[in-house]
């Protein structure tokens, strides 16, 4: 298995260019299944997560193939089949985005139940319960999901338990093609929510609201299929900008929205970095003095769980003691038991996590456990003494598009060596 090397403490400096984004990515690969027909999906990150989704249709019955860097082309003419299999499931919880798509347009959807996985249980009870409130009946067997409708889905009143982001996604996705209106309450407000909203209105959906509490839609008869370009992803560009702050150097992040990544730079703001916002990206100098703050989760546009474990390895190296608070995830504290390996003071306690800076870290061998925590041990690794190697990368691999190659750009040494 491939191993990530590097030898910290090279201050981080350039221009890096943001990726497409995973999350808003696999949405639109799934709302394909909406309308039978050939799709051109741009800016599409190339990722192991975006061959699973790619994957995925193929074994429903479409063609899915990379067209030209970054662009997919996808033709859904011939998706018929409504199994998406615990194989592909397994390997990326998103696979069941297909659930609405699949139950709205073919009448029937058998999903592997998707199990836990390393941050937290992860249910998918609202996706469950929004479809129902629609008219489709649910069941659980064999470890698979199996949603079916007698008749055309029928708009109604959705109102999740609590914000879930793709479970918003597949009721919106559902609610396009059902008879009338469907009004989403409690609805996530993330940025890849409305993107997908974008896109359905594109393919003939009459989606309103969303990036609010409440989504409308208006159902149709039938979409069409429609070529779109992925928005970019912020979490990527957020893990940059944290690698400026941690490694004393100045980044400019090109091809961000200043505004999508605001709930980050705030808080790196208050760290004490230098923040520049321009019309085609974000600059972020590091602070003579990392600043210690508090830190809380919580659904968009509150600050990313996303970005929790990275902001995490940044502040093991402030002045002061911080406090971080996981809302979102039970076990989104991975990343801390490997902070400490490298001389992080960080003490956890159900939710919350101390943080009391230290001087410096010293590099390590470390082990990734999922994609965010894997980034905070790398931006760890950059900012440390000597040498750390990371192992069990495809984590890593599953969302961050040519890591290692954007961060020599900016003067990390850092390499991948193959593994036997
Ligand atoms: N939840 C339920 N029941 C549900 C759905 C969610 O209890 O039916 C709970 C979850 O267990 C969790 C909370 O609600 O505690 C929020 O989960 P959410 O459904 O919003 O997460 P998700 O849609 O499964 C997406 C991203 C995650 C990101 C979260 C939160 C995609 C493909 N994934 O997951 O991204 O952390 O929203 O913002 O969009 C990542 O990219 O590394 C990643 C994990």
């Amino acid at each position: 298995m491939d191993t990530i090397v590097i030898e910290g403490g090279a201050a981080l400096r350039g221009v890096v260019p943001v990726s497409g984004a995973k999350n808003a990515a696999l949405p639109v690969f799934a709302a394909t299944l909406l309308a039978p027909g050939r799709y051109l999906i741009e800016n599409v990150p190339d990722l192991r997560d975006i061959r699973t989704i790619a994957a995925l249709l193929v074994e429903l019955g479409a063609a899915a193939r990379l067209a030209a860097p970054g662009v997919w082309e996808v033709d859904t003419s011939g998706a018929n089949h409504f199994e998406a299999p615990y194989d592909l499931v397994k390997t990326m919880r998103a696979s069941c985005l297909v659930l609405g798509p699949l139950t709205a347009r073919l009448g029937r959807a058998r999903v592997s139940l998707p199990g836990g996985c390393a941050i937290g249980e992860r249910p998918i009870d609202q996706h469950l319960k929004g479809l129902e409130a629609l008219g489709a009946s649910i069941a659980i067997e064999h470890g698979y999901v199996e949603a079916a409708r007698s008749r055309r889905l029928t708009g109604a009143r959705a109102l999740m338990d609590l914000i879930t982001v793709t479970g918003t996604m597949n009721v919106m996705m559902a609610a396009t093609l059902a008879e009338g209106r469907t009004v989403i309450e409690n609805a996530a407000r993330e940025p890849e929510v409305a993107a997908l909203a974008d896109f359905l209105n594109a393919m003939g959906a009459r989606v309103t609201g969303a990036g609010t509490p409440e989504i409308v839609i208006e159902g149709v008869d039938a979409l069409r299929p429609a070529n779109t370009r992925i928005i970019p992803d912020r979490i990527e560009a957020g893990t940059y900008m944290t690698a400026a702050a941690i490694t004393g150097g100045e980044v400019t992040v090109e091809g961000i929205d200043p505004a999508l990544v605001a709930n980050i730079t705030g808080k790196l703001h208050e760290i004490g970095c230098v923040i520049k916002e321009g019309a085609h990206g974000v600059t972020v100098g590091a602070p003579e003095v990392i600043r210690s703050v508090n830190v809380n989760t919580a659904p968009y546009p509150g600050f990313p769980t996303d970005m929790q474990a990275q902001i995490m390895a940044l502040l093991a190296v402030g002045d002061g003691a911080s406090v971080i608070t996981e809302t979102i995830f039970e076990n989104r504290f991975m990343h801390v038991a490997e902070l400490r390996r490298m001389g992080a003071d960080i003490h956890v306690h159900g939710a919350t996590a101390t943080v009391r800076g230290v001087a410096s870290l010293s590099g390590a061998p470390l082990m990734a456990t999922d994609l965010r925590a894997s980034a905070s041990l790398v931006l760890a690794g950059l900012a440390a003494e000597g040498r750390t190697t990371i192992s069990r990368v495809y984590h890593l691999d599953r969302g961050y598009e040519r890591l290692e190659e954007k961060l020599r750009v900016l003067g990390a040494r850092i390499q991948r060596d193959p593994g036997q």
